[in-house]
This record gives structure tokens, C-alpha cells and sequence, in this order.
């Protein structure tokens, strides 16, 4: 993947923005608040279809504009076609989705531009809520499996109307059943596409932990369910757990009028040498974990596509040890990076192709 150029049109604090990036790396100097990671929360939209900040698309529009265009065009492979995708975001409207020009919808646009973001709070993701965790394992099955986009949302609104019906008086018992049914039969499918992810990641993940550490601890991710204690892919066995535990929490729903199953619930846990990271590891090892996590990451597109994903890693160089750094170069030798840095840092790449940003005006070095 390598992405050739950035248009904004009232996105966040940019007027207007036209960037053109090198195939290698590239490197966005600016001190805080001159919008360096805007940048890179447009780009990263293309994938995900979301702002890696979990805020919603008003936000995203310059304040006191109606509208914001977010344009890139970009290879998929060095040498081949060129890709152009714009996105058009409105106060008053829904969103539109163009890919070469032909208007789409969220499921065939998302899968076509990969990339992966590291950011600083990335590095809380082992120590944050449950929810922090589950947020980036759905972005991010969301732009390797187009389809679950759609599966999440429907979902999510079966789980509120759900909700709000438990939150009723009297509720009327045959719409209660339908949502059941539906809340198990996506809410399965939820779990499924997550618990693979999770699986897919799993080996790399542990390989490159153990390379990265030097040492003999073994890295596992897990996929974390009240429905059972190991995954199994097997859909029939899932939705049966699912039932047999919302009959068994019957009485705790009614009484709390709200939901207690499901993939709204679950959770991604880490162990080292099958300890859960959550209670004992130093800063040091959680910073390892999210390297391996987000390489593996990496890794695991580059097989699912062919061709690395764009690499988009926000401040975070500052956060890792020089062993730290190294060990990240050594595994993106081949992708294209984009890299923001405060001023007082120096980074000496060569062959880098750096800006500077200022007041939300990027000029090239
Ligand atoms: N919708 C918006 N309209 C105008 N300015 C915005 C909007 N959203 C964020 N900003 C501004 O963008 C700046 C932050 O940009 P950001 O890219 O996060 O900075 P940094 O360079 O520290 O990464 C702040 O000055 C903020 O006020
Ligand atoms: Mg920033």
C-alpha cells in the first residue's frame, strides 16, 4: 500500500490541505496543537471508517463550517493503478463514500486502503477499560473484514432497542423474543469475527514478543467471553451458550433492566507465561506487548492483501526505548511510514521526506 497524496477541505483545524507523501517515510515535525495527528486521523478514517479518537463526525468538521472533504489516491501495489477514495462528512446529512469516483456504501469501501496506527494510547490498552480493548479489536477487524462493519452496527441497535424495551413497564413479550433472537444470532457472529482476529494475531504475536524481549516469556492474547472458556469456531455451540446464559440472568435483567450478555461484555486479555499482564506487568513489558501487538498486526495484512498496510505512528517514537525503536524499524524496513514528531525531537532518517507543521499549514522540508 502506498499512499500518494492527502486532500482536506475544512477537516478538523485545515482549511484546506494537499500533501503528497515519499513511498518510504515520512516524518511531520510541529509542536503540540498545530495538527500533526488530524493529519493522520484522516488518513486512518479510510480504513476504519472512524476517528481513532472515538468521536463522532461533527467533530471532525472544521467549527462554524457545514462540511468536510477528505480525499487520498494511493497504489495498493508500487507500479499499479492509482486508487482515488473521498469522503464527504455533513452536519445536516448522511456521509458519502466515493471510490474512483463511484459513490459506495461503508461494506465495499472499507478493505480497500489498509493501515495500522500506533499512538500513545495505545499504551494504556492493557491497563484501560474493557471497552478501549474491544473498540480497537472492532476498527480493526472492521477494515480486514468489510462485512463485519455492518454486523457490528446492526448489533449494537438490536442491543439498545433491546434495552430500552427492558427499561419499560410492561414490555411486550413477542418483540422481546425477536430481539433475543436477533441479540444471539449477530451477537454470535460478533464474537466470531472478533475471536478469529484475535486467533489470526495470536502466533505472530507471541513470535515477535519473544524476539523483541530477548527473553523466554511467552506472549497470549485471548479472546475473553462469559459464553465459554475456551473459543471454538462453531456457530450452533455459541448461540446455545448464549441462550442457556440469558435464560440464566432472566431475573438480574429484569432487575437491572438492561442487557448482562454478550459481546458488548467481552474483553481481549493478555498473559505472559499465562499470567494476566493486567495485574503485574512493568511499563516496560506493556510497551512490548503493544509493539508485538501492532506488528503482528502489520504482518497479518501484508498476508491477508499481499502489501504492507500504510504505518501511521503518532508521537509514539518518544514513548519507546532505542531498543524499542530498533526492533520497530527492523520489522517496517518495507512499508511506508508516516511519522509525527514534536520539534525538540530528532529523528535521522535517511531518506526521509519531512514537514513541517504549523498553525494547520504543512510545508515541506
Ligand atoms: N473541528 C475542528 N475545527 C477546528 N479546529 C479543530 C477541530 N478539531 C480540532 N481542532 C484543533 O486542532 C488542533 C489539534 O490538532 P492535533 O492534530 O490534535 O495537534 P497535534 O499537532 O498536537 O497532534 C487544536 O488546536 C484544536 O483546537
Ligand atoms: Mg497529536
Amino acid at each position: 500500500m502506498v499512499l500518494e497524496n492527502l486532500k482536506l477541505s475544512q477537516f478538523r483545524s485545515y482549511d484546506y490541505l494537499d500533501i503528497s507523501f515519499s513511498p518510504k517515510t515520512n516524518i511531520i515535525c510541529g509542536k503540540n496543537a498545530q495538527g500533526k495527528t488530524n493529519i493522520i486521523e484522516a488518513i486512518h478514517y479510510f480504513s476504519t471508517l472512524k476517528s481513532h479518537r472515538f468521536v463522532s463526525d461533527k467533530e471532525l468538521i472544521l467549527t462554524d463550517k457545514d462540511a468536510a472533504k477528505m480525499q487520498i489516491s494511493f497504489q495498493k501495489e508500487q507500479s499499479e493503478r492509482l486508487h482515488k477514495m473521498k469522503i464527504l462528512l455533513s452536519k445536516n446529512a448522511k456521509r458519502e463514500l466515493y471510490h474512483n469516483e463511484v459513490k459506495e456504501d461503508n461494506a465495499s469501501f472499507l478493505g480497500q486502503f489498509h493501515s495500522v496506527l500506533f499512538s500513545p494510547e495505545d499504551l494504556n490498552l492493557i491497563k484501560g477499560d474493557k471497552e478501549q480493548r474491544r473498540k480497537f479489536l472492532d476498527a480493526d477487524v472492521c477494515q480486514i473484514r468489510p462485512r463485519y462493519y455492518k454486523i457490528l452496527k446492526y448489533y449494537n441497535s438490536i442491543l439498545r432497542n433491546r434495552n430500552k424495551l427492558l427499561k419499560e413497564e410492561s414490555p411486550d413479550p413477542a418483540l422481546f423474543q425477536v430481539y433475543t433472537e436477533k441479540l444471539v444470532e449477530f451477537g454470535t457472529e460478533v464474537i466470531i469475527y472478533r475471536a478469529l482476529f484475535v486467533e489470526r494475531l495470536k502466533e505472530t504475536a507471541k513470535k515477535i514478543y519473544r524476539e523483541i524481549s530477548n527473553g523466554n516469556e511467552e506472549l497470549t492474547l485471548r479472546y475473553e467471553s462469559e459464553l465459554f472458556d475456551e473459543f471454538v469456531e462453531d456457530r450452533t455451540a455459541i448461540r446455545g451458550f448464549f441462550h442457556d446464559k440469558l435464560e440464566k440472568v432472566q431475573k438480574e435483567e429484569q432487575l437491572f433492566r438492561t442487557t448482562r450478555v454478550g459481546p458488548h461484555r467481552d474483553d481481549l486479555e493478555f498473559y505472559l507465561d499465562n499470567k494476566n499482564v493486567k495485574i503485574y506487568a512493568s511499563q516496560g513489558q506493556q510497551r512490548t506487548i503493544i509493539l508485538a501487538l501492532k506488528l503482528s498486526e502489520l504482518l497479518f495484512i501484508k498476508e491477508l492483501t499481499g502489501s504492507y498496510p500504510v504505518l501511521l505512528l503518532d508521537d509514539i517514537l518518544s514513548e519507546l526505548d532505542r531498543e524499542r525503536q530498533e526492533s520497530l524499524f527492523s520489522y517496517i524496513k518495507n512499508c511506508q511510514t508516516i511519522i509525527t514528531i514534536t520539534d525538540a525531537q530528532k529523528f535521522d532518517v535517511a531518506g526521509a521526506k519531512i514537514f513541517t507543521v504549523e498553525q494547520s499549514v504543512v510545508t515541506e522540508n
